[in-house]
């Protein structure tokens, strides 16, 4: 390829108009580092008659994402539409065209990667996608391109800066769930709708991602376990607080035994891990394994131009390597590890009882442990009338012994009411 490189992209909101800002701000060091100055050809959005306060001519909008894919001029295409269709179909067109793809579509990459990961080592062509998790964190390229020396073991991290601003609120303020997530929409950190975020589901999504990328495997959606922040108490943060904890919107994925286990939940972590001084809407990822050590990246996990700066720096290799006319970067191999499932993880436990006040009530409580070979770490009694409130913190424990334990646990003449079961990570 000789003279410039066109850029076609698709969507002009929140991201797309601070990639276009970023390019037309810091024109002259994106040509010295592409080696050619891009230019954006075309970009199309849903609605054509929106003002976007951009610098770019109104003849280079089309409300046809195709148009976008298959013109000419267009070599590398960036897609920040979001969601599974049209984005899916046209970037599968764009790679089978053997144009570079550049991405920040983690529902997407979360439930059809394969699919895309396939359609691009076809052609050679080239799907970038740094922004798709932890918006402005470096996370994915470090992955793929800086530890292939590591055998990774271990992701420990917060990636949902909205479900990560609620808890703090509430455990810095002590203020109600609905407080905190109205506050978390006043500042933008939530969508109108939150549920994807509450639920667990975009960062499942991005735990699905990082877990191919750190084990070199494919993990999708469906392979992470996931439990939104809902049914986190102001009983637990307080519990949490006693007992030197700190409650976060966890992503964990383990290699193990040559298994993968992921898995997005709340979960206590120890008040001086690096996780608890991740605070408000910032994310953190740690990776860990037998040669590195521990590395932790943290940053700004979203907002427009975070995203942006992860966009433009995948764009400016994209351009780069169409330049040149090298393929892109490799992805995870074709492998499907074994996926682990929840019952046979490990964590250590926090479990909050109420029960009967009276002589006896502990061993028998006890003894529902001790059957199943969960073992008790520390325990906390505060009466309450007849009743007791009894806080106990496990020893690392299989999931379904804990499980079992907790069935028995309520079938207890004593026990009035299993009122919270919680992990504990990032402890022992
Ligand atoms: N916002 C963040 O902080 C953030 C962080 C990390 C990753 N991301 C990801 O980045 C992507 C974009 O997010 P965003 O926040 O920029 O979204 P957004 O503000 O909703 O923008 C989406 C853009 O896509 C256009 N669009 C949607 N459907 C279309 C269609 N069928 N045909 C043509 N254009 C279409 C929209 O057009 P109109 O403007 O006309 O409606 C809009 O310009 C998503 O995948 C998101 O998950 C976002």
């Amino acid at each position: 390829m000789t003279g410039r490189v066109g850029i076609g992209m698709l969507g002009c909101g929140t991201v797309g108009t601070a990639v276009l800002r970023l390019l037309d701000e810091h024109g002259e060091d994106v040509l010295r580092r592409a080696g050619r100055p891009l230019e954006v050809i075309r970009v199309a959005v849903r609605d054509l008659s929106l003002d976007r306060d951009v610098a770019l001519r109104v003849e280079r909008f089309t409300d046809d994402p195709f148009e976008v894919v298959t013109s000419e001029d267009v070599h590398v295409v960036v897609e920040l539409m979001g969601g599974i269709e049209p984005a899916r179909s046209a970037i599968l067109e764009a790679l089978r065209l053997g144009k570079r793809v550049v991405t920040a579509n983690k529902e997407l990459l979360a439930t059809h990667g394969p699919e895309l990961f396939e359609a691009a080592a076809a052609t050679g062509a080239g799907l970038h996608f740094e922004a798709a998790v932890a918006g402005g964190i470096p996370l994915i390229r470090p992955l793929i391109e800086s530890l292939p020396g590591e055998r990774l073991t271990r992701l420990l991290g917060i990636v949902n800066g909205t479900t990560n601003f609620v808890l703090t609120r509430m455990t810095e303020d002590g203020s109600a769930f609905d407080d905190a997530l109205a506050e978390a929409r006043r500042l933008g950190y939530a969508e109108r709708d939150p549920s994807d975020d509450l639920d667990g589901f975009d960062a499942a999504a991005k735990c699905a991602i990082l877990a191919s990328m750190a084990f070199d495997t494919r993990v999708v959606l469906e392979d992470v376990y996931r439990e939104g922040i809902a049914g986190v108490s102001p009983e637990d943060i307080e519990f949490a607080r006693r007992l030197g904890y700190v409650v976060k919107p966890l992503a964990v994925a383990e290699l193990e035994g040559g298994e993968v286990a992921a898995r997005v939940h709340p979960a206590m972590v120890p008040e001086d891990h690096p996780l608890a001084a991740v605070r408000e809407a910032f994310n953190a990822v740690f990776v860990s394994g037998p040669n590195v050590g521990e590395l932790m990246f943290y940053g700004r996990g979203a907002g427009g131009a975070p995203t942006a700066v992860a966009v433009v720096g995948d764009l400016v290799t994209a351009a780069r390597l169409a330049a040149e006319g090298r393929p892109g970067v490799a992805f995870p191999s074709e492998r499907r590890r074994g996926i682990r499932p929840m019952e046979r993880m490990e964590s250590q436990y926090y479990l909050l009882l109420d029960v009967a006040d009276r002589p006896g009530v502990l061993a028998q409580v006890a003894g529902a442990f001790g059957k199943h070979r969960v073992s008790i770490r520390s325990v906390w009694q505060e009466g309450r009338g007849d009743e007791a409130l009894l806080v106990l913190i496990t020893h690392r424990a299989n999931e379904g012994d804990l499980r079992r334990t907790v069935e028995d646990l309520r079938s207890l003449d004593v026990v009035v009411e299993v009122r919270s079961v919680m992990r504990v990570e990032g402890e022992e």
